[in-house]
């Protein structure tokens, strides 16, 4: 499939991206694809959505309109204690599940996977309230850098090991708006 133009990349980001990864129409169609797993793994279910804040925002926001079953959504968000502790799996509640999940068939939404602490750290505080079921699903993973196995149910790409942004990611709070992947110049980093 074709990568998005240079024109379809905003004038602000234009001279920071390096390349595109994977175009807006790719991302959409695996949105699409889980989506419709989704609808079909989960039918009688009432599954509850919990997406992790804030990279998981626009994913979300296309995957809820890409499930055509009853489905109920809930947020949380976390943050790491800081780049020391970047690697460590030692993460802070923000903001917590506003519903209880006991009975409850839960479906983690994760925008990108990498080490997968973060991810299981969430799940460690999920299983202790007993859901039915709680199982995850990713847009992006990064399978080269896991550190800690994590079952996942449904993935949206496989990524080599290269810091990407777009699509809800950020560096630096920005470049989430962009409707694509992407990889920025080196540069950018730099200043
Ligand atoms: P993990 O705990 O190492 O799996 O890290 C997961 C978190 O690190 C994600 O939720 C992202 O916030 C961030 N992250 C990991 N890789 C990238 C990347 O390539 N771009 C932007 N953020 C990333």
């Amino acid at each position: 499939m074709a990568a998005s133009g240079p024109e379809e990349i905003p004038a602000f980001a234009r001279d920071h991206v390096a390349s595109v990864l994977l175009s807006a129409e790719e991302i959409q169609a695996a949105i699409a694809r889980i989506g419709a797993g989704i609808s079909h793994d989960y039918v009688g279910r009432d599954p509850v959505l919990v997406a992790v804040l804030k990279g998981s925002a626009p994913l979300i926001a296309d995957l809820l309109r890409a499930i055509d079953i009853p489905v109920s959504v809930d947020f949380i968000a976390i943050s790491s204690y800081g780049p020391s502790a970047r690697n460590s799996g030692v993460v802070r509640l923000l903001k917590d599940l506003d519903q209880p999940i006991e009975g409850r068939h839960v479906l983690v939404i994760e925008d990108i996977i990498d080490t997968g602490l973060t991810l299981h750290y969430i799940l460690r505080t999920l299983r202790l309230r007993r859901p039915a079921t709680l199982e995850v699903g990713t847009l992006f993973n990064k399978p080269a850098r896991r550190l800690v196995n994590i079952p996942l149910r449904y993935v949206g790409f496989d990524l080599p090991d290269r810091f990407v942004v777009g699509y809800g990611l950020d560096y630096h709070e920005r470049y989430r708006n962009l409707p694509f992947l992407c990889v920025l110049k080196p540069e950018v980093y730099g200043g």
